[in-house]
């Protein structure tokens, strides 16, 4: 044999001369939920290890994690349900307790990037992502909404726009709101091929948010469909983003590479809260062994091609290799 593929793989030093993914702290960004209140630091049963956290405890879990190296935040509000309406006004107003988060969490520590979710989903009475008329998800009178929700945030403080909804032209309609109000600098990670997945549970358990009615299969995408992602990725593109996001992730390794062959803008990929708490729920039972499973699969959304990962393992991932 002239060709013995083993001869690379005997030792560790060649074992790491030789690997051809990396993973390091700075490609992970860390999703965390937030609720009005104080002292609170409360689980999300459905996703163990992750909390609703009030801004003050939230604080102090945000320093645990710069100690770590890990510096990239995403946030999502949980918000009462007296607060929500048709319209999602409190998503822009200014008694908002997630806009006056960031603000603070800012002001606390600059060097953080911190990301944030738009979407009507979490304030809106009718639990989903674009207002609903008769039934049906209206796609343009979302726009302004968006608008407004994304405006608020440039200027509470965020450094990156995360649009989640899914309507189309979003992208460029949020583009001209924040350059209209002078946040040039303000970047837009898209959620650019997001599925109509099972994989959201935990996160709709979470965040209270689930649709009150129907589902989200107007607007998301099919999970059947890759090609489409195409579709999007060059729209959003046109539209002016900055990143462009795959989710889930674990289930989508061949969208994010396909969108990693094709195009030439950052890629993150969503490893949701399904993905994570099927993971955590085999380790719970001994069935997984934890510490080596969950970097694995850090690993293979990494080598499918993507820059950045945003996954509830964050911590974790920073704490094991810190
Ligand atoms: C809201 C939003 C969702 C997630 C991120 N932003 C839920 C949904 O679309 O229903 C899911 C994240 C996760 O499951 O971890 N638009």
């Amino acid at each position: 044999m002239n060709q013995r593929p083993r001869r690379n793989r005997r030792t560790p030093a060649l074992r790491n001369m030789v690997r051809e993914t990396r993973l390091t702290v700075d490609n992970l960004i860390y999703p965390l939920f937030l609720v009005d209140g104080k002292k609170i630091k409360n689980e999300v049963k459905s996703l163990p290890g992750n909390y609703r956290w009030s801004l003050d405890l939230l604080l102090t879990e945000i320093e645990a994690c710069m100690k770590l190296g890990l510096r990239s935040f995403i946030l999502f509000p949980a918000v009462k349900e007296s607060l929500k309406d048709k319209k999602a006004t409190y998503s822009y107003s200014s008694k908002n307790f997630y806009l006056k988060a960031a603000t603070a969490i800012k002001k606390r520590f600059p060097e953080c990037c911190l990301i944030s979710d738009v979407a009507m989903d979490p304030y809106s009475s009718d639990g989903h992502d674009g207002l609903v008329k008769k039934g049906i998800i209206v796609n343009d009178p979302t726009l302004p909404i968006l608008g407004k929700m994304a405006v608020a945030q440039a200027r509470a403080g965020f450094d990156l726009i995360g649009p989640s909804d899914m309507m189309d032209g979003r992208i460029g309609y949020i583009r001209q709101a924040l350059d209209k109000a002078g946040f040039t600098d303000t970047g837009i990670m898209s959620y650019c091929a997001k599925y109509a997945s099972a994989f959201y549970g935990p996160f709709r358990d979470a965040l209270d948010s689930a649709p009150k009615a129907g589902d989200k299969k107007t607007y998301q995408m099919d999970p059947a469909n890759k090609r489409e992602a195409l579709i999007e990725a060059n729209l959003d593109i046109a539209e002016g983003a900055d990143f462009l996001m795959v989710k889930p992730a674990i289930h989508y390794l061949d969208v994010i590479h396909l969108l990693h062959e094709n195009t030439d803008l950052p890629i993150a990929a969503y490893q949701v809260s399904g993905e994570c708490a099927m993971l955590v729920a085999a380790a719970q039972k001994g069935w997984l062994d934890f510490d080596q499973a969950m970097p694995e699969a850090l690993l293979s959304i990494r080598r499918a091609g993507a820059d950045v990962i945003l996954t509830y393992f964050a911590k974790d991932w920073a704490m094991n290799h810190a």
